[in-house]
C-alpha cells in the first residue's frame, strides 16, 4: 500500500452521467447524514495511522470535496499532525476559486481538475447541473495563480458526448504547463449505464491527436501511476492517458480508499468494505486499528480491471457485479 484516498463526501454540487446521473440522484435522494462521517479528528487520526505503515501520501476526493464544511482546515490538520508528506485534492473545479489560496496555505501539494469539456452545452449537458463552464475555467486559474503546479486536468471521454471536443482540450491546455488527461469511461459504480461500445480507447486517442501533434511516450513517474505520460513533441508540455479499461493495471495497484464513513475499501471496483469507524467510536487502539488494516490488505486478491479484460460478455458481465458507487471512493 503507498497512497490512501479518502473520499470525504457522497454529495455533489455536479449530476455527471457517469457518477450520479440526476435521474437517479435527484432531490429526494439520501445522502449520509452528518454523524455517519468521520469527524476530521477521525481522519486525522487514521492518516497518522496509515503513516505508521509507510503511506507518504494522501488524496483528497468525494463526491466533491469543497463541499465538506472547512476542508483547507482538513488539509492544515493532515499536515501538521501527521507524517504524511503529499496531500493532494481531486476537485471538480466549481468552487476552487474562492478555495484555492486557503488550500495552499494549509499545505495542499497539488490539485486535479475534472473537466470533460470547454463547449458550455457539452459541458453542462455531461455535468447535469447549472453550473457552467466559466467557474470551472475560474478555479484552474485561480489555482495557477494560488502557485499550484502541475495542475492534471481530468477528462473522461464518453463516445457519442465529448469525442468531438478532445482536441478543443488538447489545444486549450497545449503550452499552459497543466498536465491534461484523458481518463477512459470506466464501469465504476451500477448506475452509469456504462457499455464497452462507449469507451473510446487511449489507443485511438492518441493516433487522432497524434496526426496534428506527434506525440513520444516519457517514462513513469512512479511505479504502480495510472496514466501513461507522453510529451508533446514540439515542446508544448505533457499529455497523459488513464487506460484503466484496455490496458489494466491492477498488477501494480498500490491505492487504498476510504469511503466518508470510513470503510476501507481496496478497490475502485470492490462490492464493500471494512469499517475502521465502528472500531475507532468503540474505543480501539491506534495498534488494533493497524492490526484490522494490515489484515484487510494482506488477504486482498483485487483484480477487477484484469477480470474484465478476460470475458467475452463485457457488458452483462460488468452490470451482473455489485459495487460500491465512484461517489463514495473518488476515483
Ligand atoms: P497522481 O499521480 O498523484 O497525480 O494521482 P493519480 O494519477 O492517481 O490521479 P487521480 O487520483 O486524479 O487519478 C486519475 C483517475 O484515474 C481517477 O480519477 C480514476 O478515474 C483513475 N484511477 C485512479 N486509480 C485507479 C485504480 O486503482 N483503478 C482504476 N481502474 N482506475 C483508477
Ligand atoms: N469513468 C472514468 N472516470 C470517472 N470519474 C468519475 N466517474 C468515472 C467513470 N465512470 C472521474 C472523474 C474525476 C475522477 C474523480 O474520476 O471525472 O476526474
Ligand atoms: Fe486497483 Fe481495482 Fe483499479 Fe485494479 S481495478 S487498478 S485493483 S482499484
Amino acid at each position: 500500500m503507498q497512497d490512501l484516498r479518502i473520499s470525504l463526501t457522497d454529495r455533489c454540487n455536479f449530476r455527471c452521467q457517469y457518477c450520479m446521473p440526476a435521474e437517479v440522484f435527484g432531490e429526494h435522494y439520501e445522502f449520509l447524514p452528518k454523524p455517519a462521517l468521520l469527524t476530521f479528528e477521525e481522519i486525522t487520526r487514521l492518516c497518522s495511522v496509515f503513516s505508521s505503515m509507510g503511506i507518504r501520501k494522501i488524496r483528497l476526493t468525494g463526491g466533491e470535496p469543497l463541499l465538506r464544511k472547512n476542508t483547507p482546515k482538513l488539509v492544515g490538520m493532515i499536515r501538521s499532525g501527521t507524517q504524511i508528506e503529499e496531500v493532494t485534492l481531486t476537485t471538480n473545479g466549481a468552487m476552487l476559486r474562492r478555495y484555492a489560496m486557503e488550500l495552499k496555505n494549509q499545505g495542499l501539494s497539488r490539485v486535479s481538475i475534472s473537466l470533460d469539456s470547454l463547449n458550455d452545452d457539452v459541458f453542462r449537458e455531461m455535468n447535469g447541473s447549472s453550473i457552467g463552464l466559466p467557474d470551472v475555467l475560474d478555479g484552474i486559474d485561480a489555482a495557477s495563480a494560488a502557485g499550484f503546479h502541475p495542475i492534471k486536468i481530468n477528462c473522461v471521454v464518453v463516445r457519442g458526448k465529448n469525442d468531438q471536443g478532445v482536441l478543443d482540450m488538447v489545444e486549450h491546455f497545449r503550452h499552459t504547463g497543466h498536465v491534461l488527461r484523458f481518463i477512459e469511461f470506466m464501469d465504476v459504480g451500477t448506475r452509469n449505464n456504462w457499455e464497452m461500445e462507449s469507451v473510446i480507447s487511449s489507443e485511438e486517442l492518441i493516433s487522432m491527436i497524434s496526426v496534428k501533434y506527434p506525440l513520444e511516450p516519457l517514462p513513469q513517474n512512479y511505479l504502480g501511476e495510472v496514466a501513461g505520460r507522453y510529451a508533446y513533441k514540439d515542446g508544448a508540455g505533457e499529455i497523459g492517458f488513464i487506460s484503466s479499461v484496455t490496458q489494466p493495471f491492477c498488477v501494480n495497484c498500490t491505492r487504498a480508499r476510504l469511503t466518508p464513513d470510513g470503510r476501507l475499501v481496496t478497490c475502485l471496483f470492490a462490492a464493500s468494505g471494512t469499517s475502521l469507524r465502528d472500531p475507532m467510536r468503540a474505543g480501539a487502539s491506534d495498534e488494533d486499528i493497524l492490526e484490522l488494516i494490515r489484515g484487510v490488505w494482506s488477504r486482498r486478491t483485487d483484480r477487477y480491471s484484469e477480470e474484465r479484460s478476460a470475458q467475452t460478455n463485457l457488458n452483462e458481465w460488468s452490470a451482473a457485479r455489485s459495487k460500491i458507487e465512484m461517489y463514495q471512493l473518488g476515483g
